[in-house]
């Protein structure tokens, strides 16, 4: 489908859409929860090993593939698994690269509509406040009821019943995402990153440099946070569990497997460096993961709990540090309102510029492959994320459903498919070649062999890991709300699979004719 396809405007521009694509909810509030359930220094050195042999080399492998899309004029996996393989069947694998992130966004948007609610709430003091004195229990209770009420989880039965405020702001953080779609490219995603992405530095150094002021009562400071994070426990090496969810830590930060950095890289300008961009973006991701993220919710709670009570709190809930233990502290500290605020806002700016990138592919393809115009793309997809939204809006345990199989399980099966097509159908030679291409660092060779050997090995093991450890529980879901939201992934794949017929039928009609 020859278009003329947009094109970022300018490099610090692409590195800010990229970064703001990965910097995300992943990254402020999976990835404490994520270290703290899993033993602070004992998850940092499986996370830090994950970065380097499966994060860096997948990170190039998605900028490679969709720099050699772009050229060619297609934006998603689907045209570029067709170009390399060229057997019929690939393009139906690469329909993944647009499922995938199109089903994660479906729940990421909803959670992203939390943080403007609170961030609201925060502001004009509609949050709960506690005493410094209550026990730990007491002291989080009114935090847990507030985020029980707001998405509606106190009622009986297969349902959640949120109130309608929360539903008015999902439904005002959908439109959002919509209109910066509709702007575009460069003036829409390009400009809002170019924002959004100094504004959540700074929000972070603020809040940062009021962490490190804290004391409790009991003497904590900042330092037993750190240590927490940064005390290295070999032993942990041993575990199964914590490597599985360093290295989905990893995928999910990174957003590779997705198919989204694909998208974003399909719209470099020509003879453009993916090498150091691709490096650059994912070191500036890290920063704030490790540096900021880390820095905040964690040592925040450790200064206020303790380790114990803060490794308790994480395994609780993916939601209950960010949304529970920081507003509880915010309310016991001076100016604690304007602190929320700023915590809450600052998550809101790094949960839209990654919804956006979860929801490019799904445009590219309807534009790339359908022919679709961009309005009509971004309404087609307006309408597909409202009504598909009412699932983890109002069915009890279907986000975590759709969390477990697509923001978890698929990621890793798409990553490898990703791999595959890149080092071996491709070639290995050939894909070093296309990745030094129009390069300007030099990359080491070393990455030749990680990228071609390390990373699909890596990427294997894991994959076994799950089937073995973690699938036979999920198999069968514990309630009647898990099949629903199987059927929904389902429904979503085939519309995938049929849509991509349609568009291959479209164009061999059209070459043959
Ligand atoms: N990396 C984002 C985060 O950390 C999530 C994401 C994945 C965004 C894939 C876009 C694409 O929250």
């Amino acid at each position: 489908m020859l278009h003329q396809r947009e094109q970022w405007s300018s490099r610090i521009g692409l590195i800010l859409a990229v970064a703001g694509n990965a910097i995300g909810l992943g990254n402020f509030l999976r990835f404490p929860v994520q270290a703290a359930d899993n033993g602070g220094g004992a998850f940092m050195i499986p996370y830090m090993i994950s970065f380097i042999l499966l994060g860096i080399p997948l990170v190039w492998v998605e900028w490679a593939l969709g720099r050699y899309g772009g050229e060619r004029g297609h934006g998603t996996a689907v045209a570029v698994f067709d170009y390399i393989w060229k057997k019929p069947f690939a393009k139906y694998l690469g329909i993944l690269g647009v499922i995938i992130p199109l089903v994660v966004v479906v729940y990421y948007t909803y959670i992203e509509s939390w943080t403007l609610i609170y961030s609201f709430f925060s502001l004009f003091d509609k949050l709960p406040d506690t005493p410094v004195s209550a026990g730990l229990k007491d002291y989080l209770k009114p935090f847990e009821e507030f985020l029980v009420s707001m998405i509606g989880a106190n009622s009986e039965g297969m349902f959640l019943n949120p109130p309608l405020y929360t539903y008015g702001f999902f439904v005002v953080t959908l439109l959002l995402n919509l209109y910066i779609l509709h702007r575009g490219v460069s003036a829409g995603i390009e400009k809002v990153a170019k924002f959004a992405m100094p504004a959540i530095f700074i929000m972070a150094i603020i809040l940062l440099v009021r962490v490190l002021t804290l004391t409790s009562p009991e003497g904590r400071n900042f330092l037993d946070g750190f240590g927490f994070l940064w005390n290295p426990d070999f032993s942990a090496l041993k575990e199964p569990k914590v490597w599985l969810a360093a290295a989905g830590q990893i995928f999910f930060t990174l957003s590779i497997g997705f198919g989204a950095i694909l998208t974003y890289a399909s719209y470099l300008k020509p003879k453009s460096d993916i090498a150091l961009n691709g490096l650059a973006s994912a070191s500036v991701n890290e920063f704030a993961e490790v540096i900021l993220g880390g820095s905040i919710a964690i040592t925040a709670s450790v200064i206020f709990f303790g380790v114990a009570a803060t490794q308790e709190i994480a395994s609780n809930g993916a939601f209950n540090l960010g949304f529970m233990a920081l507003p509880a502290i915010f309310a016991n500290i001076p100016y604690g309102q304007f602190f929320g605020f700023i915590w809450f806002l600052l998550l809101f700016f790094a949960g839209i510029t990654s919804s956006i990138a979860l929801m490019q592919p799904a445009i590219a393809f309807l534009e790339d492959e359908l022919g679709f115009s961009r309005d009509k793309a971004v309404l087609t997809l307006g309408i597909f994320l409202f009504i598909s939204a009412h699932i983890p809006i109002f069915l009890k345990g279907a986000l975590d459903e759709l969390d477990f199989w697509i923001g978890t399980f698929a990621l890793v099966i798409f990553a490898l498919l990703e791999t595959i097509t890149f080092v071996w159908i491709l070639g290995k030679d050939k894909a070093w070649e296309e990745l030094n291409k129009y390069a300007d660092i030099k990359i080491p060779k070393v990455f030749y062999y990680i990228l071609t050997y390390i990373a699909p090995a890596f990427l294997v093991i894991i994959l076994g890991w799950w089937i073995f450890t973690e699938l036979p529980s999920k198999l069968i879901p514990e309630h009647i709300n898990g099949w629903i939201a199987r059927g929904f992934i389902l429904l979503t794949a085939l519309i995938g699979i049929y849509l991509v017929k349609i568009a291959w039928e479209k164009r061999n009609g059209r070459t043959s004719a």
